[in-house]
C-alpha cells in the first residue's frame, strides 16, 4: 500500500507492523516495557473510564491500560489504527478484556464516533505527520473528549537537536522521520492551548527526550 505521507515513519511496513513490539523491546535494550508501564501508571485511569487510543498499534498499551479498567464499572477502550495487521494483533492481545475493541480508522481525517471519552491517549504517533495534519488529529481528540476529559500525548519532548550529544543526535537522525525534527522544536503547550486545552502536566523519560504531556479539555 502507498504511504499517505511518504516521509512519515509512523506508517509502518507490514513487516514492521507484525514485529513492532519485539523491535521496540530490542531497540530499547529491554527498557521499553518498564517505561511504557510507568508512563501508563501516570494517566490516573479510573475503573469506569472510557478511553480512545489513537494509533493504538498492537494493543500492547491498551492491555496495560485495561488493567486499570473494570467491565462492571462500565469502562470502554477503543483502539483506533489504520493498519489491519495491528487490528489482528490488538484483537489477540486484548481478548481478555471484553470492553476493549478495535476500529480500523484513519486518525488524520476528521471522524465522528458519536461518543465522547474521558481520556484520549496517543503514543508515538503525533510526531510522524506534517504539522497541518497534526492539527486535524488534535481536533479529532478535542471533539471526542468530554468536558474535563484529558488528552494524553506520549511522544518526543521539546529539545534542541543541535545540543544533543553526538551519539544521541546520530541515532535520532538515523531512526527518526523528517517530521520528528520539527515536532521537537514546537511549543506544544502553546499549540494545544490554541485548541482550548488547559492544565498541563508533564513527565519526562529517557534522558528527557520523551514526554508524557497531559492536558484537560
Ligand atoms: C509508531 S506506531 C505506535 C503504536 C502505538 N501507539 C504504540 O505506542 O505502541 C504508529 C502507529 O500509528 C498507526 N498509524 C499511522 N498512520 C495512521 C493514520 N493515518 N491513522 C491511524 N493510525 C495510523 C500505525 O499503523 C502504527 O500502529
Amino acid at each position: 500500500m502507498e504511504k499517505l505521507y511518504p516521509d512519515s515513519g509512523v506508517e509502518l511496513t507490514p513487516f514492521t507492523a507484525r514485529h513492532y513490539d519485539a523491535m521496540m523491546r530490542f531497540g530499547s535494550f529491554g527498557k521499553y516495557n518498564g517505561f511504557i508501564e510507568n508512563a501508563i501508571s501516570k494517566l490516573k485511569i479510573q475503573p469506569a473510564d472510557t478511553i480512545l487510543d489513537m494509533g493504538c498499534g498492537t494493543g500492547k498499551n491498551a492491555c496495560l491500560i485495561s488493567k486499570y479498567l473494570s467491565a462492571d464499572a462500565g469502562a470502554k477502550l477503543t483502539g483506533m489504527d489504520i493498519s489491519d495487521i495491528m487490528g489482528e494483533q490488538f484483537a489477540e492481545n486484548c481478548s481478555a478484556f471484553p470492553f476493549a475493541s478495535f476500529l480500523q480508522q484513519r486518525i488524520d481525517q476528521p471522524f465522528d464516533l458519536g461518543v465522547k471519552f474521558d481520556k484520549v491517549f496517543i503514543s508515538f504517533v503525533l510526531h510522524g505527520f506534517p504539522h497541518d495534519v497534526r492539527q486535524i488529529i488534535i481536533k479529532n481528540a478535542w471533539d471526542h473528549l468530554k468536558a474535563g476529559g484529558t488528552f494524553n500525548i506520549l511522544d518526543f519532548a521539546e529539545f534542541d537537536m543541535k545540543k544533543m550529544p553526538f551519539l544521541h543526535r546520530f541515532v535520532f537522525k538515523k531512526i527518526e522521520c523528517k517530521y520528528a525534527f520539527d515536532y521537537i522544536e514546537k511549543d506544544w503547550k502553546e499549540i494545544l492551548s490554541g485548541f482550548g486545552f488547559k492544565d498541563f502536566k508533564e513527565d519526562l523519560f529517557f534522558k528527557n527526550y520523551v514526554r508524557l504531556l497531559r492536558t484537560r479539555r
